[in-house]
């Protein structure tokens, strides 16, 4: 592959950060208040928003619609992703008796179906396989994908949590790229980093997004006592940035184009988070953070 194409899989219909919804329901805000966080996060540069059929006990995804429906102007300026694929024990899907994964046509097909009536949209931008399923028939999800495809109700195709090889076997049964990859990656849970699933987005142009990049709040209440919490807390009066925007911007740095998730509900926070895109980390501030977060240095 040419450098030319490496890369161009990164849509940059995409925003560079991503709001994550799965906390929406912590988040204790009317529809009309979702709606204002939402038109500011737009202010802010962030168009594109998380969610997937299984987050609040299948509740969250209707949340967000109701917000939508709230601001009826919001719909077009925004970039949905969504996921289907986990099948949670729960009293919304009484037939489930078991947690399991279920990536047939069928219930990838319907689940999609279901996410748009409860979001209240025509089509997702981003679908993404939520996990990796051991009964997973590559073959039927690409039929599933055609045919969503086929109907205008999905446009991009991606994975979550999958690793290289997975990621090659779903890939080698269609005929057009998978853009994203969403695995977990923070200071906190580095392993994907050295696992192959970022060098391998970097050679595809596969856009990586990392969920729970604050290691779900943990990072930004990193304690001093820690090694982590106390070199943040010196590069944070070197650089003049918060602990939580040294964790993001540290994830910007990697060169395979990393796209965070946020989890925050707050303004003010993701304020502070979108300006960590202005803060210059150099190799050696980015090292003594891997170093203090893995508490060893690199051999
Ligand atoms: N694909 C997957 O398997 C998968 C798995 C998990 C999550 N996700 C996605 O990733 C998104 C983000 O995950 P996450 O919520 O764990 O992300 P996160 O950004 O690591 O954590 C967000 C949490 O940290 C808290 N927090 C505390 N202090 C903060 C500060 N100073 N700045 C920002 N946040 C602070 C937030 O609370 P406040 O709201 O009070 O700020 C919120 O509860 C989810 O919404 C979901 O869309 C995907």
């Amino acid at each position: 592959m040419t450098h030319a194409v490496a890369g161009n899989r990164i849509n940059p219909d995409f925003s560079r950060l991503i709001l994550g919804i799965w906390r929406i329901a912590d988040w204790k805000m009317t529809p009309v208040e979702v709606a204002s966080l939402l038109e500011q996060a737009l202010e802010l540069g962030i168009n594109t928003f998380d969610l997937a059929d299984i987050y609040g006990d299948y509740q969250c995804e209707a949340m967000f619609g109701e917000a939508l429906r709230a601001q009826t102007a919001l719909k077009s300026r925004i970039r949905l992703i969504s996921k289907c694929g986990i099948a949670l024990q729960s009293a919304a899907r009484p037939q489930h008796r078991v947690k399991h994964y279920n990536t047939t046509r069928q219930h990838i097909v319907a689940s999609v179906e279901h996410s748009l009536r409860q979001i209240g949209a025509e089509r997702l931008d981003l679908l993404l396989i939520h996990r990796p399923d051991p009964l997973m028939d590559a073959d039927e999800i690409a039929e599933a994908f055609g045919q969503l495809r086929r109907c205008g109700l999905v446009g991009n195709f991606g994975v979550s949590n999958f690793l290289p090889h997975q990621f090659d076997l779903l890939q080698s049964r269609l005929d057009y790229p998978l853009v994203a990859n969403q695995v977990e990656v923070s200071l906190l849970h580095s392993e994907a980093m050295f696992d192959g699933t970022l060098d391998q987005c970097q050679r595809l142009g596969t856009m990586p997004q990392a969920w729970s990049p604050l290691g779900g709040g943990r990072l930004a209440k990193e304690s001093h006592y820690s090694r982590l919490g106390q070199v943040l807390a010196r590069l944070g009066r070197e650089l003049r940035a918060s602990p939580e925007q040294l964790a993001i911007a540290w994830l910007l740095r990697h060169p395979a184009q990393i796209h965070p998730v946020l989890g925050t509900g707050k303004i003010e926070r993701l304020r502070l988070l979108v300006e960590a895109q202005q803060l210059q980390l150099d190799r050696q501030y980015w090292y003594e953070m891997l170093e203090a977060a893995r508490g060893r240095e690199v051999p």
